[in-house]
């Protein structure tokens, strides 16, 4: 996920341009860059790192003050790791055209080898630089740019904000959209495109939602708006803009973790895109192409995102029939574990790709000989980089420092490979892989339509259990790992004592724990465990424990408070089940008056043993 913006106005546009980027870097802030026309001359200047890198660059360049259009990228990595030759902006091989670009070209390989056949020479590993070489190739042969343009957009497949500059139209900007958000600011005698509205609030309110398919040109005093599919004029309305800046900053939610929860259906559909085959009956995994099927998976992670290998375990032996094992990071590197040889794949997960002691196990595992793999969201980092392959969640910068969206897109990858190992080892039939491949297509709208009822629920029910000093949240099989979730991110918010368990464990101890003042929060979904977790549900009732009870819709389990949810077939549910327990404990940590966003005591990437 990256920033976009570009400005045509009467201002010092480089400045605006700064100022905007500096509200997009939560999008992303591993490289950055600007480019401006002055003298017929496109200029660009890049830095690696946070804005701070740029602007030192910035402050060292010549002509910056005067021009009145320019436009300017911060990057959160996809194609090619965080290096200054992959910043954006762009540039075509005669520098006569400019680039910043959000999303991904999915057949950029495709063009790019075909480009390269007619001359173009490519200096990054991006798909970006790949498209604007593409507008170069068709400008010879179109009319004027907005059809060469077109003419590129219409053979880009994939997800694209893209905003255009060239030496042959000074104070002219060119912009579209297509799965990637796009929003057009209106000024007096100035335009803005940007991928988000606080990019450019403090000089207009007024703004235009683009459309997937829009594209725009825009100057200082005109603009107009064109569907790419016939090149007609669009009617969009304009819109004014009522939030304050900080709640902007937010996507117009109260915290960064609630933005993030609700940001989980494009999780899921950014997660599938280019993953399955057209046919649904195969799963798309390259980077594991040369790899072997594992003869045994070890699993590394802390937290979350040993959460998530946990519930991936249900579905990597289920589906894939490959033996795992999923193992705490930092017991993993200091124990000796007579199981792990050479034949064997470690599979790190971690969201931010530092962890340490997860770095650690990953490093322990290599030199023993094993392949190892990492699952990892933050493009370029260490895991990253010294795992054998790596797949990336691509789920975006997750600000929050409570895991959320990760999870999801982490759970996303695990049900992925293993359908994807599960096909290639002729275990799992292409009609099974299809039919789930089908109902992962289906999460984002079941959970896009059911969030904002959930989020109502987790409102009331948190109100109703404020006054409880401990938890228990009690699942079975694949729900076991979603109840460990429910209780971390339950203590992490809100300070409130949770153990998630085994439902089967209760009356092996825990139970003991169980009187009125303590509630149990019971994930009793409507699969072949349910009459189980029903049995240890009735045996906390029995000893005058409060249930609060998360089951699908239609389906009569009993308990003292209920919340029902979409069904999905298990083990995929689960994928409904975490933004419930999610929502459940933002809102008591909200209602608690806990800092939601940086709980105490914790960080987002846990670079210490
Ligand atoms: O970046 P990682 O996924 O490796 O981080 C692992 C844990 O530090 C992380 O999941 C942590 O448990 C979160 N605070 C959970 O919300």
């Amino acid at each position: 996920m990256c920033g976009i913006i570009g400005y045509a106005g009467h201002r010092p546009a480089v400045p605006v341009v700064m100022e905007g980027l500096r509200r997009l870097e939560y999008r992303g802030y591993d490289s950055s860059g600007v480019a401006w026309l002055r003298q017929g001359e496109m200029h660009v200047v890049r830095a690696v790192g946070k804005l701070g890198a740029l602007e030192e660059r910035l402050a060292r360049a010549e002509g910056v003050v005067t021009p009145v259009c320019a436009m300017g990228h911060t990057r959160w990595a996809t194609h090619g790791a965080p290096a200054e030759r992959n910043a954006h902006p762009h540039c075509s091989n005669d520098r006569s055209l400019s680039l910043v670009h959000n999303g991904i070209i999915e057949n950029y390989q495709e063009l790019k080898a075909d480009l390269a056949a007619r001359g173009h020479v490519f200096h990054s590993d991006t798909d970006t630089e790949v498209l604007v070489n593409l507008i170069a190739e068709h400008r010879k042969t179109e009319s004027d740019l907005l059809h060469a343009f077109a003419a590129a957009l219409r053979q880009a497949r994939g997800a694209y904000a893209v905003c255009l500059m060239s030496v042959d139209e000074p104070g002219v900007l060119y912009a579209a959209r297509m799965s990637a958000p796009l929003i057009f600011g209106l000024g007096t005698g100035e335009h803005f495109v940007a991928s988000d509205i606080p990019a450019f609030l403090p000089y207009t309110r007024q703004v235009v939602f683009l459309e997937d398919g829009d594209m725009v040109r825009v100057s200082a005093k005109e603009y107009s708006i064109l569907r790419l599919e016939d090149m007609q004029p669009a009617q969009r309305g304009v819109e004014t803009i009522q939030w304050d800046m900080q709640a902007a900053q937010k996507g117009g939610y109260r915290h960064f973790m609630l933005k993030e929860i609700f940001e989980q259906p494009r999780v899921v559909a950014d997660g599938l895109s280019g993953r399955v085959d057209a046919q649904g009956g195969s799963v798309l995994l390259h980077e594991l192409d040369a790899l072997p099927v594992p003869r045994r998976l070890h699993i590394v992670a802390c937290g979350t995102s040993w959460h998530s290998g946990l519930w991936g375990r249900h579905l990597l032996e289920h589906w894939a029939r490959v033996p795992v094992q999923v193992e705490i990071a930092s017991e993993f590197r200091y124990r000796e574990s007579l199981l792990l040889d050479k034949d064997d794949m470690v599979l790190a997960i971690s969201q931010s790709g530092e962890t340490a002691d997860t770095l650690a196990a990953l490093r322990m595992a290599r030199e023993k000989g094993a392949t190892t793999l990492g699952l990892c969201n933050v493009v370029g980092s260490s895991i990253a980089r010294e795992a054998a392959a790596v797949l990336y969640t691509q789920a975006g910068p997750e600000i929050s420092v409570a895991s959320t969206k990760a999870m999801c897109s982490q759970m996303l990858m695990l049900a992925l490979m293993a359908l994807y190992w599960g096909g290639r080892q002729g275990v799992l039939p292409a009609e099974e892989v299809r039919r789930n491949t089908e109902i992962l297509k289906g999460i984002p709208d079941v959970l896009a339509g059911a969030l904002p009822a959930m989020h109502a629920r987790a409102r009331e029910l948190s109100r109703a259990y404020a006054g409880a000093r401990n938890f228990f949240y009690l699942g079975r099989g694949h729900c076991h790992p979603l109840a460990l979730e429910g209780a971390l991110k339950l203590k992490e918010l809100s300070y409130i004592h949770a153990e998630g368990y085994a439902a089967g464990e209760m009356k092996h101890g825990p139970i003991a724990l169980i009187d009125p003042s303590f509630p149990t929060f019971v994930l009793a979904l409507n699969d072949a465990l349910l009459p189980k977790v029903v049995s240890n549900m009735v045996e906390v009732q029995a000893r005058q424990g409060k249930t609060l009870v998360l089951a699908h819709e239609g389906t009569a389990v009993g308990g003292d408070d209920l919340w029902t949810i979409p069904f999905l077939p298990s083990p995929l549910a689960g994928f409904v089940v975490l933004p419930a327990l999610q929502l459940f404990s933002y809102e008591m940590a909200d209602y608690l008056g806990k800092d939601v966003d940086q709980p105490r005591n914790l960080a987002k990437s846990v670079t210490v043993e």
